[in-house]
């Protein structure tokens, strides 16, 4: 972790400068160029029109049983009901949908897969209840009348940390033009971003030795190419040992950390309604609306504080804003999807390694107290750089003196 003296603030400006600008950040499947969205295919799409990705998806099963709770155990939500799945992919949740009673389905895929999803509807015997569509949901024509007439609106959107892919965006443009203002749900309605000081020493020790590893060859390498093609490459030396740093030390890590990890009670840094949340709101955790963060931790035997890591819950439950609480009818069997660390789900949790981490004494109280800001990398909308800011103090658990402090050290990471 660097200090924030004067020359890692410049340093910190100059990745903070790798953001979006207002206006900016628009995913290119709305409103993108031709080309713009030739690349979002190539780089976000192409994936999900494999069966091999979606088969993934498919055998997350803490991800398929709250689904299927959510949308089988509650029928009442779906009987007759004109329901819209975004992002259908192999068109799953349309099947339940349809099995829960719905009356009309339409499965909205941009890729090819929607040519699967349509099998996968005849196979199930709901091909006439379910229409797969194949467009981006932003451009896509419904028959007359569906805008504002559709009473659910199921989605998986969701990425790493929540926010990252950027599928938030499409849910809430398909989400003001066809879902009933008042009575319409949301399933998932309500998704919370957490954030919680980790244990995680092993990760953290190799991705230091693979920094240093990668740097280790430099001399020798610069060496031989001068010796053996006469070109002299130190120059870039700078550069290179920013990348690396860039990739290793200042990129935060998918991992799957066991609930033991967990050093304090988690915060929750962000929640959306998924009813009212809006554009803004997706594009991350920005300026005033950074999220305070304060923790205590305490171990009966030394041990380190690793960094922070990021989740995220959804719910599947009643609508909870003015408009829609009284008018729109209740979910009856309530679901939560969690990501927290625990058993395993392809989401994980993103950890944001320390370079060097935090002490936990026996005896004292370690209190660690910051805030966390999260926005949209400039060069790819569907990718965000996170913030830290922390600082912490060791004190004595009993006397409550002070052993030591900590200044506050800021670091940007990315979300690869
Ligand atoms: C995470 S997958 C979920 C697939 C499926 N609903 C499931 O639960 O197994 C998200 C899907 O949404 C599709 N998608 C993303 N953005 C979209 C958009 N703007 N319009 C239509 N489909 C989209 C992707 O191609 C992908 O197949």
């Amino acid at each position: 972790m660097t200090e924030c003296n004067h020359t890692n603030l410049i340093e910190i400006m100059s990745q903070f400068s790798n953001v979006s600008e207002a206006g900016k950040d628009e995913i290119p499947s709305f409103n993108g160029s031709e080309k713009a969205k030739a690349s979002d295919f190539a780089n976000y799409f192409c994936s999900y029109s494999q069966i091999f990705h979606q088969k993934q998806m498919l055998s997350d099963t803490i991800r398929m049983a709250s689904y299927h709770s959510a949308i089988v155990g509650n029928p009442d939500c779906f009987k007759d009901k004109i329901v819209m799945d975004v992002g259908t992919g192999s068109g799953i949740l349309a099947v339940w949908a349809a099995l829960a009673g719905a009356r009309k389905v339409y499965a909205i895929e941009y890729t090819d897969m929607a040519k699967n999803a349509e099998q996968v509807m005849k196979a199930n015997g709901v091909d006439h209840i379910v229409t797969v569509v194949q467009g981006a949901v932003e451009d896509i024509k419904l028959p007359e009348g569906t805008e504002g007439n559709v009473d659910v609106i199921i989605s998986e959107w969701m990425g790493y940390f929540l926010l990252r892919e950027s599928m938030l965006d499409s849910l809430i443009r398909a989400r003001d033009k066809y879902l009933k203002p008042k009575e319409g749900l949301m399933f998932p309605s309500h998704c919370d971003m957490f954030w919680a000081p980790v244990h995680d020493k092993e990760d953290r020790f190799q991705i230091q030795q693979e920094y240093h590893g990668s740097m280790g060859d430099w001399e020798e390498f610069v060496e031989s190419t001068k010796q053996t093609y006469g070109v002299d490459m130190k120059c870039l030396e700078g550069n290179y040992e920013k990348e690396q740093n860039e990739y290793y030390l200042l990129s935060s890590k998918w991992s799957e950390l066991p609930s033991e990890a967990l050093l304090a009670e988690p915060v929750c840094v962000k929640s959306f309604d998924m009813a009212t949340c809006t554009i803004e709101d997706s594009k991350g955790i920005l300026g005033a609306d950074s999220a305070p963060f304060q923790f205590a931790c305490e171990s009966d035997a030394t041990l380190e504080v690793s960094g922070f890591a990021g989740w995220f819950t959804s719910d599947f439950r009643s609508r909870s804003d003015p408009e829609g609480k009284d008018a729109a009818p209740k979910v009856d069997n309530p679901v939560v999807l969690t990501t927290a660390p625990g058993p395993y789900t392809h989401w994980g949790q993103q950890v944001f390694y320390f370079k060097s981490p935090i002490m936990l004494l026996s005896g004292e109280k370690t209190e660690i107290e910051g805030n966390i800001e999260m926005m949209r990398s400039k060069d790819n909308a569907r990718l965000y750089n996170v913030k830290v800011t922390h600082e912490s103090r060791r004190m004595n658990k009993t006397s409550g003196v002070v052993m030591n402090k900590n200044p506050k050290l800021e670091q940007v990471y990315q979300m690869p």
